[in-house]
């Protein structure tokens, strides 16, 4: 295994990412018990992470010492770089101004981090970011590669296998870089390369069995990929100690409702229950038109339901939630400024401490392509694990204005005849989100001589990685006129289709 030792990165996990992609096992601890991780684990090597610190200031994090001297290949990134060079008797200073984002490093001797990937001579762009550098080398080091900002872009003692770069090798935008950990993973620590997901999914469940131990779990399912997940891998942990509680506002897709209740209580045979609170969600909505007041209605009402039926199931110690990698980073401020709130999103964070139970997160240190892979793993169906994300509000967020449950009906139709076609030109996987929208305008039509006066549907479809930006989906004219006539041929009530030509930003991926 590798021990990723954390100072506070905000890309510590990106790192993970990385090594698990290389087929080992790691595991992320902080500076500060740093120490007892890597006696426990005796890992075949570490990783120092960079951090928002700087090795000048006092009482800076530093690497605990015996690392350096248990004789196992340690590869430190930017600020793990620089604690690690003063660590080993180097010297670092403040940069007067530092390097930030796209940079050139050239090569100069080869170095077993490079094996099989980078020659001498070689230009390779990297990803820095950095206001310190090393200015003086430890004993042993030498010089692999420099960059025109940083001299010792790469070090290296390849007696005491110890490296150390001032980039970032584990970010996208440093195109080499995952290939690069992957060679200090197997290459210079001789792991084999072997870890699967088969294998996240058992540890996942002795740390769930652990954790929770003859206690009672509550988990929320949304209809969406990350929960469902999340509830397959713990009820394989603990069977019948897990209660699923599926609060249905009734603002789903098409069949989709049936489609959760069906595949987990007779497909998986999960202890589920179905409050079908449509009604009263459409009550609730009735008059409201102002898209934050609409969010903020359902969020609420969803927790009060939620919270009513984790009464009546009776004292759950534990709350689990489908929580990946990205909703962790996106709810901690780093930069201490306050941000606008674009939108209220719906979830459950506020439940935990509401409801006084402890969170059971199985997927916290996961990207959402990586959920997908474990969901397969865990045998749940393709047409559930692939599926475009959806927001928890629902539909009631892609009807501008006033929802009703007519309204909800012909946006459902409009939408499944959208995505029925999506899926037959085997356009669905290419895409990250595709959706219809019903607009409260109504325009004139004619059709088979008659005049109509009906709705507007919009159509979106955006191609994303994370859903923080997004580009729109470049559908064909013939695709689109397909999906129009189709959609006012099948669905009373719309007359007229529109596709919604905004990236993001300027716009968002939803229109409410
Ligand atoms: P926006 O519209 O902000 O959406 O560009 C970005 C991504 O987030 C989804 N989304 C939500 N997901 N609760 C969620 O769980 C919400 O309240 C919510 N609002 C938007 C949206 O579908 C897109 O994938």
């Amino acid at each position: 295994s590798i021990l990723i030792v954390d100072f506070g990165s905000q890309v510590t996990q990106l790192i993970a990412r990385r090594v698990r992609e290389a087929g080992v096992y790691s595991e992320i601890a902080p500076f500060n018990s740093a120490a007892d991780a890597f006696a426990r684990m005796q890992p075949k090597g570490v990783i120092l992470s960079g951090g928002p610190s700087s090795v000048m200031w006092q009482d800076s994090p530093r690497a605990p010492q015996a690392i350096f001297d248990a004789g196992v290949p340690v590869l430190g990134i930017c600020y793990g770089q620089q604690t690690m060079m003063q660590q080993l008797g180097g010297q670092v200073e403040g940069g007067e101004s530092g390097e930030f984002g796209r940079a050139f490093i050239t090569v100069d001797k080869d170095c077993a981090l490079f094996d099989g990937l980078w020659q001498p001579g070689e230009r390779h762009q990297v990803w820095m970011s950095h206001g310190d550098k090393v200015t003086q080398l430890a004993d042993g080091f030498e010089v692999v590669a420099t960059s025109e900002g940083a001299p010792y872009a790469v070090v290296a003692n390849e007696a005491k296998r110890f490296y150390a770069m001032q980039f970032h090798p584990e970010v996208v935008h440093t195109p080499d870089g995952g290939r690069l950990i992957a060679n200090f993973a197997r290459h210079v620590c001789g792991l084999t390369g072997d870890w699967t997901m088969a294998e996240f999914r058992a540890t996942k469940i002795a740390e769930i069995r652990a954790q929770v131990g003859p206690g009672r779990v509550i988990c929320g399912l949304s209809g969406g990929v990350d929960s469902a997940v999340a509830a397959v891998l713990i009820h394989e942990a603990i069977g019948d100690q897990l209660t699923c509680v599926f609060v249905d506002h009734g603002l789903m897709r098409l069949n989709e409702a049936e489609q959760v209740v069906t595949l987990f209580r007779e497909h998986y045979g999960i202890n589920l229950v179905h409050v079908n609170a449509e009604a009263q969600f459409l009550e609730g909505l009735a008059g409201l038109t102002d898209p934050e007041k609409k969010r903020k209605f359902i969020g609420g009402a969803f927790i009060e339901l939620f919270e009513a039926e984790a009464r009546k199931v009776g004292g759950a110690d534990f709350l689990a939630q489908g929580t990946l990698y990205p909703d962790v980073i996106e709810s901690v401020s780093f930069t201490g400024g306050p941000s606008v709130t674009i939108k209220s999103h719906h979830n459950v964070g506020g439940l935990p401490e509401r409801m006084n139970m402890q969170l059971v997160e199985p997927l916290r240190e996961l990207f959402k392509d990586e959920v997908r892979a474990l969901g397969r793993e865990l045998g749940l169906p393709d047409i559930f694990v692939g599926r475009h994300p959806f927001p928890g509000p629902g539909l009631a967020i892609r009807i501008p204005g006033e929802v009703t449950k007519e309204r909800c009906d012909i946006l459902r139709k409009a939408d499944a005849i959208y995505l029925e076609e999506i899926r037959n030109a085997g356009l669905y996987d290419a895409i990250w989100q595709a959706f219809a929208v019903l607009l409260p305008v109504r325009t004139v039509g004619v059709m088979g001589d008659l005049r109509t006066y009906d709705s507007v549907c919009a159509l979106r479809a955006v191609t994303s990685t994370d859903g923080m930006t997004a580009d729109i989906y470049p559908f064909d004219a013939a695709f689109l006129s397909r999906v129009a006539t189709r959609i006012i041929n099948e669905v009373k009530g719309i007359n007229r289709v529109v596709y919604d030509y905004t990236s993001k930003p300027p716009g968002t991926i939803e229109w409410e």
